[in-house]
């Protein structure tokens, strides 16, 4: 394993609250545990602090419009989105929240989070009420969705009096926060993760095929969720609407035999497999030269079983963790345990797609992961990105055992 030793850039975005003066603190026990910060200020944060304090603080310039130029000719908002490791927002308005869940890029903070690839972390804080608010709470799951974390407010009384939650996490919370998610992006730094995604098409003629209801959605989010810790992605995907995160190796196929081949070719140089494709268990016996014309006739088709890729590989896994997924319809535990003993897997995600909000196509999921040792994790429902979250950090934990024994 190699690790990136230089030293990690956090930009610091800090916006309107009240909280705003607390960021100066934040801003330096960040730099006394040894990471460069450059602070992005909204308009309205400076109105509460001036930006001059943390310039002084920090060494660097500050920004705030997204015209700011502090480097004559360099274009600001993509120089420090490419340079930030981290974009920690501390304190968080509710405004902001709602912009960046929008993907409005109105001024430097709100245009670099959209141009960053650096993991995003927010600290809020706000009036209790605004905090509570549904709309505030929408745009939270929306940003967690996509995988931005959130520092959760502390309980107390607000300036304005108030009391209840809302008020910004204390300096060394968001300063731990800050080093665990930067450790996060390079537990799997070296680590080529190979996944499977989306459904297979098997054709039957040039125009009709035998697909299923898989979207991509899972292996996509499980693709995201690896590269956020640092791994080399290779993504084998059948046939979705979907665009894979910036950074993978794509290997499009349509059919079982050709997800099977492209497993194959990249099985050896990979540590981690996991097989989230819904592959077709069967596939036409023979796929006619040309379409076949409708007729008063019944029509039956002989299927033959495709290839169990994710059994083949897993036979010759040597030292790699290999992670299945499990959709059922009923006994599903029983038939997870059965599956991660058929198929020699280490780890196997499970889900119910009978339950609402669990399985195809929907953005949420709830698994369960069951462990070859036999230790059983369900997790609640939570959103296919969050549910990839804790599927990797698992695959995590799951590696620095291997590598231990
Ligand atoms: O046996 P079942 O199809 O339910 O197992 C599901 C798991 O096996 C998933 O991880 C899926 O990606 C994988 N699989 C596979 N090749 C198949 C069928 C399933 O890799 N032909």
């Amino acid at each position: 394993m190699c690790y990136n030793l230089a030293v990690p850039t956090i930009v610091l975005g800090v916006t309107g609250s009240v909280a705003a003066y607390r960021a100066a603190d934040v801003a330096r026990e960040l730099m006394r545990s040894g990471h460069v910060v450059r602070v992005v200020m909204t308009r309205a944060a400076t109105r509460l602090v001036s930006p001059d304090l943390f310039a002084a603080l920090t060494g660097n310039p500050v920004v705030v419009d997204v015209f700011d130029e502090p480097v004559p000719g360099q274009i600001a908002h993509i120089r420090l989105a490419q340079e930030a490791d981290l974009v920690l927002i501390a304190p968080a308005t509710a405004h902001t929240i709602a912009r960046l869940a929008l993907g409005l890029a109105d001024d430097m903070l709100t245009t670099l989070a959209l141009a960053t690839r650096a993991p995003i972390l927010i600290a809020p804080a706000m009036n209790p009420a605004m905090w509570a608010h549904p709309a505030v709470q929408a745009h939270v799951r929306t940003l967690q969705a996509r995988g931005v974390e959130f520092i959760d407010p502390t309980y107390g009384v607000m300036a304005c009096g108030d009391e209840g939650w809302g008020k910004l996490a204390d300096t060394p919370t968001i300063v731990q926060a800050v080093q665990q998610r930067l450790a996060r992006t390079k537990d799997l730094q070296g680590v080529r993760v190979l996944i499977t995604a989306g459904p297979t098409y098997e054709p039957i003629d040039p125009v009709r095929f035998i697909g299923n209801r898989s979207s991509g959605k899972m292996g996509y989010a499980v693709a995201e969720a690896a590269l956020a810790h640092g791994a080399e992605v290779v993504l084998i995907s059948g046939p979705t609407a979907l665009q894979p995160p910036a950074g993978t190796r794509v290997v499009r196929v349509q059919t079982a035999q050709q997800m099977h081949e492209a497993v194959l070719a990249e099985f050896d140089a990979c540590e981690v497999f996991i097989a989230t494709a819904a592959v077709a268990d069967y596939r036409p016996e023979r796929v006619l030269p040309t379409k076949r014309k409708r007729t008063q006739q019944g029509w039956t088709l002989r299927l033959v079983p495709n290839p169990d890729i994710l059994a083949t590989v897993a036979q010759r896994k040597g030292e790699r963790i290999v992670v299945g997924f499990a959709a059922e319809t009923d006994k599903a535990l029983q038939h997870a345990q059965q599956k991660l003993r058929q198929k020699n897997l280490d780890l196997i995600a499970v889900n119910d797609v009978l339950e609402p909000g669990s399985g195809f196509e929907v953005d949420t999921n709830r698994l369960t992961l069951v462990y070859a040792d036999g230790r059983v994790e369900p997790l609640p429902l939570m959103s296919k990105r969050e549910c990839a979250e804790h599927l990797i950090r698992a695959v995590v934990h799951l590696l620095q055992e291997k590598r231990q024994q």
